[in-house]
């Protein structure tokens, strides 16, 4: 059965779309079979796989407006490696489209529904907002996946996170609840960085991966070559953190089975 997994946080620029292709990617290295939605109008997990969100014949738009089917909207990544539902440039006004819908909540959740046992994982890129594509992609997940900057604030994001994934809980989707919480861009000569990162093991406990993301230059150079860095360049310090973090969810999903 597939695991569906939502990106979130409400704060841009936390490491979401880069958790999402490079995790899909590591997975996918793995021989898991990995499928990625990119819900977030920058289409960045889009352009970030290679693929033009700009000639896009079929999105996420389709599914969620017009009933097109999750499978007509299948693209795969310039490697082969994962499939992907795109973004393309008129998501933003999707949107607003689907405010007025019937089934606002729920449309990307039954688009997947005749795919979504095709994949081993399914990761849903969010847009930095609480919005109707957020919320169809928390009432599509069984779980939220929450990628944290080491930095000043970051704990403020989460609070709202958490009150919201409890609101969601209570209305839409009651089976929901955090998978776990990522730190990203860690810089280990940075008080602050190391500061954030304990008091997150102090609030959550085994709710934080064990894995850190560490700040590294090529996860920010990759998605202009259309890549995943785990691609790009498979030894770099933010590849091979990734891949750790994929290890750390296949063991931690084989602890709880065997539990
Ligand atoms: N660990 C990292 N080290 C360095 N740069 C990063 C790292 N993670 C993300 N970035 C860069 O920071 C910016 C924001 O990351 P992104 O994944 O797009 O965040 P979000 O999807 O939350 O807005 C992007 O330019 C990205 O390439
Ligand atoms: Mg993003």
């Amino acid at each position: 059965m597939a695991k569906i997994i939502a990106i979130s946080n409400q704060k841009g620029g936390v490491g979401k779309t880069t958790t999402c292709i490079n995790l899909a990617a590591s997975l996918a290295l793995m021989d898991k079979k990995v499928l990625v939605i990119d819900a977030d109008p920058q289409g960045n997990a889009t352009m970030g796989s290679g693929i033009n969100k700009y000639r896009v014949e079929c999105s996420v738009r389709h599914v969620l407006i017009d009933g097109a089917d999750a499978m007509s909207a299948l693209v795969t990544e310039t490697n082969g490696a994962y499939h992907l539902i795109p973004a393309d440039d008129e998501l933003v006004a999707a949107e607003f489209k689907l405010r007025d819908s019937m089934s606002r909540e729920v449309r990307l959740k039954n688009a997947l529904e005749p795919i979504k046992d095709n994949y081993d994982y399914v990761f849903i890129d969010c847009p930095p907002s609480l919005n109707y594509l957020s919320i169809n992609a928390m009432c599509a997940a069984n779980s939220i996946m929450v990628p944290i900057q080491c930095e000043y604030f970051a704990l403020e994001g989460l609070t709202l996170l958490i009150d919201t994934v409890d609101k969601l809980g209570r209305e839409v989707n009651p089976h929901i609840r955090i998978e776990g919480i990522l730190r990203t861009m860690y810089d280990n000569r940075n008080r602050l960085s190391q500061d954030v990162s304990n008091d997150l093991q102090n609030s959550f406990g085994d709710l934080v991966y064990r894995t850190i993301i560490p700040r590294n230059v090529r996860l920010a150079e990759a998605p202009s070559y259309g890549k995943p860095a785990v691609f790009y360049d498979r030894s770099c310090a933010g590849a091979k953190a990734y891949v750790a973090l994929a290890a750390e969810i296949l063991e931690k999903e084989l602890l709880a089975s065997s539990s």
